[in-house]
């Protein structure tokens, strides 16, 4: 008897297939040679970055001091452990961002997400009804992946080198007319990913502003989140002090999500969002007793250590090594790629830069990517089948940009490139493969 397949909902059909840059990574992670190959598209941070020494020290503390860490090992409540809220809150109103003080938490909550940042954004997403949401372009593609697979549409306002252009997203939301009331959240990286572009003060003042009045237009609050994923990674003491886009709301729509993982490790899973108590926020913390109560209890006691202890220097650390890699790989891009860079963001924070080529393409399917990806089907080129010469991944342009945005040919020729994960030794040479993919490309024409 013939039985028909396992009937998946909507979002079930549209995750069956795994998404271009998973199926890009998870391709190029099959036969990776460490020491040969050279990874230049994931987020990873750097390995050397992590504590490890720390982490386990905080651990061995943790279980030592079953008084502070109670139960350390059994589940936790929903909200997050009381220990790591009360260090957030604590490292926050110290850490380097502007306008967070004992004041702010009066009328806000900090909550744990079960894992990471990411659940915490995938949790807004079962929450908020379905409809428009705002954000940058280029764009955080994992996320706005995760938002389209769920039946949002996403709306994108191009940013320019202080971030998203205020004036393009009003001009936007009058275009939309009676469709703006349709808009059911905003989503801004702070340091945006893929360009490391950092969200100006004076936008982000605006940003609220803007949000305000539209939440008024519309009679209801619409709520703004603000992605600080990288906003303790500002390695480039020129630029202005990051301030907190709670100094500018004045009717509780803004949200800020921040993470451990850039700072401490990805690994120990712990983000957090802070933002107005009330309905939304309780329901993020059901949310996270639905999806598995909540995030490690010993991770959460580990981080609130750490916070507590070492996070200072930790981050001094973290920055100090980013900031050196920041301005050698700069200096090599302009060096190898100068003659075919059009643009080249980011350097000031994070771990990304992002190129734009003059005239060469980079999509998967481009002379570019594969050259070098090896796969140009000419031995001179790609090396023995079974030996093939170095392979340099990337993130092309085209996953980085909204697909039916005003972006779509100049992502053609755009990368972002990680100078976070591998060493200097590898950048370099990833930088000189770039430059003969270009070289390649141009005879291709
Ligand atoms: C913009 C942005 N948000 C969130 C995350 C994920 O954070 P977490 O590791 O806490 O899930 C990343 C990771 O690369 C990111 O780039």
């Amino acid at each position: 008897m013939k039985i028909r397949d396992v009937l998946l909902s909507e979002y079930g059909v549209a995750s069956s297939v795994p998404s271009a840059v998973n199926q890009m990574m998870t391709d190029f992670a099959v036969g990776f040679r460490d020491g040969i190959d050279i990874n230049l598209g994931v987020g990873y941070v750097n390995e050397n970055t992590i504590p490890r020494k720390l982490i386990q020290n905080a651990y061995q503390a943790v279980l030592a001091n079953p008084k502070k860490y109670r139960a350390s090992l059994n589940y936790g409540g929903a909200q997050g452990s009381p220990n790591l809220i009360e260090s957030i809150k604590t490292y926050l109103i110290n850490n380097q961002i502007e306008g967070i003080t004992q004041d702010t938490f009066s009328q806000r909550d900090i909550v744990i997400g079960a894992n990471g940042a990411t659940s915490l954004l995938e949790s807004i997403t079962h929450l908020l009804p379905i409809g428009i949401v705002v954000t940058t372009d280029p764009m955080y593609y994992i996320y706005c992946n995760d938002l389209e697979r769920k039946g949002f549409t996403i709306v994108t306002i191009l940013e320019d080198n202080k971030g998203l252009q205020t004036d393009l997203l009003r001009e936007k939301l009058n275009a939309l007319g009676r469709e703006k009331e349709n808009i059911q959240f905003f989503y801004v990286v702070t340091v945006n990913n893929p360009s490391c572009t950092i969200f100006s003060n004076h936008r982000k003042k605006t940003l609220v502003e803007i949000v305000t009045q539209l939440s008024y237009e519309v009679g209801r609050k619409i709520p703004l989140f603000f992605d600080n994923a990288y906003s303790d990674l500002v390695h480039d003491n020129t630029v202005e002090r990051l301030e907190s886009a709670f100094l500018y709301d004045e009717i509780g729509i803004v949200y800020e999500i921040g993470t451990l993982s850039k700072i401490i490790a990805p690994g120990l899973r712990i983000g957090y969002l802070i933002g107005p108590k009330g309905a939304f926020l309780n329901s993020i913390i059901q949310r996270t007793s639905d999806i598995g109560f909540s995030a490690p209890l010993i991770n959460q006691e580990i981080a609130s250590y750490l916070l507590d202890n070492d996070i200072e220097a930790q981050i001094q650390k973290v920055n100090k090594g980013y900031k050196r890699k920041a301005i050698q790989v700069k200096t090599w891009i302009h060096v190898l790629l100068g003659e075919n860079l059009q643009e080249c963001r980011g350097g000031s924070a994070g771990f990304y830069y992002y190129l734009t080529l003059a005239n060469t393409i980079t999509d998967s399917s481009s002379d570019f990517f594969k050259y070098l990806t090896r796969t140009t089907g000419d031995e001179v080129i790609d090396g023995h089948n079974d030996n093939p010469h170095p392979k340099v991944i990337y993130i092309p342009g085209e996953h980085c940009v909204h697909p039916s945005g005003e972006m779509v040919d100049i992502g053609k020729r755009q990368l972002r490139i990680s100078y976070g994960f591998e060493e200097l030794p590898q950048i370099h040479a990833a930088l000189k493969h770039m430059k003969d993919a270009i070289t390649y490309s141009c005879e291709q024409i």
